[in-house]
């Protein structure tokens, strides 16, 4: 084959039909660490880097109408990391909230936080809470930033709040379908992602949405997440385009 045959492959591989978007994209923010330190940086300056890529990511993903946008971007598991890498991650979180209050509502992105906000301290619980109460005015495109969110974690506190539910009353087990059970958790009231990404090499779930994956696309890419360009996520989207989704049925 001839170079020009590959090279409109490789342009049509890119090429998105955006008018058939999905509704939620789902990101694994991976290969922050590794970025940095292939520069010889401190896997914190990955951290930094990666927050400014997600900022661009978003208010691209407004731009062409995404409804929802869903980042993992601390999980259950990431406390176990050296103390002052959970500190930075912390600040960057401060920085990016107080950012976020005073950007959002120009740049009409709806932020939400995902995820178990008691072991967060007071100050960002509260950054946190104004951030919400921002969005509720806004209408633009909802980013939903998983912070001390397991999969696991959502689906045991969401049968926790069932039972309690039940002991009060309010609801009887013949209730809980999948359904009534998808109000309990963190994403109640939004679609399930139809594509889910994961930047940085690795190809597992490592825990996030684990309920609301069950029939999403993945589009896996050793590209590190600083270095995510909107030309990434168009390929991702096109190849998602490309999927013959068949749900168990025959398609
Ligand atoms: C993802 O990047 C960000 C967090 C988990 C907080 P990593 O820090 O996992 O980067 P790598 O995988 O070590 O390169
Ligand atoms: C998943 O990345 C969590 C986030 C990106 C927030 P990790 O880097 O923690 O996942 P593993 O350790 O490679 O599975
Ligand atoms: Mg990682």
């Amino acid at each position: 084959m001839n170079l020009a045959f590959w090279k409109k492959k490789e342009h049509t591989a890119g090429q998105v039909d955006f008018q058939r978007l999905p509704r939620h994209i789902a990101v694994i923010l991976d290969g922050n660490g590794r970025w940095a330190q292939r520069r010889g940086l401190p896997r914190t300056a990955g951290h930094k880097a990666g927050a400014e890529t997600f900022r661009a990511i978003a208010t691209y993903c407004r731009d062409i109408g995404l409804e929802y946008l869903t980042v993992y971007a601390f999980s259950t598991e990431n406390w176990k990391r050296p103390k002052d890498e959970v500190e930075t991650i912390m600040v960057l979180l401060k920085r990016y909230l107080l950012e976020a209050i005073d950007t959002m509502e120009r740049d009409n992105v709806r932020l939400r936080f995902l995820g178990d906000m008691q072991a967060l301290s007071q100050e960002l619980r509260d950054l946190v809470e104004q951030c919400n109460a921002i969005s509720d005015r806004l209408t633009g495109c909802q980013c939903n930033i998983c912070i001390n969110y397991g999969g696991r974690a959502e689906i045991a506190q969401g049968a926790r709040r069932f039972a309690e539910d039940c002991a009060a009353g309010v609801v009887k087990p013949d209730d809980l379908t999948e359904e009534t059970f998808e109000k309990y958790l963190y994403s109640a009231g939004m679609p399930s992602p139809e594509l889910l990404i994961r930047p940085g090499g690795e190809q597992r779930l490592s825990n996030f949405l684990l309920w609301q994956c069950a029939y999403a696309e993945f589009y896996f890419t050793d590209v590190l997440w600083p270095d995510f360009s909107k030309e990434e996520l168009h390929r991702a989207i096109a190849a998602y385009q490309r999927r013959n989704r068949r749900f168990g049925g025959v398609g």
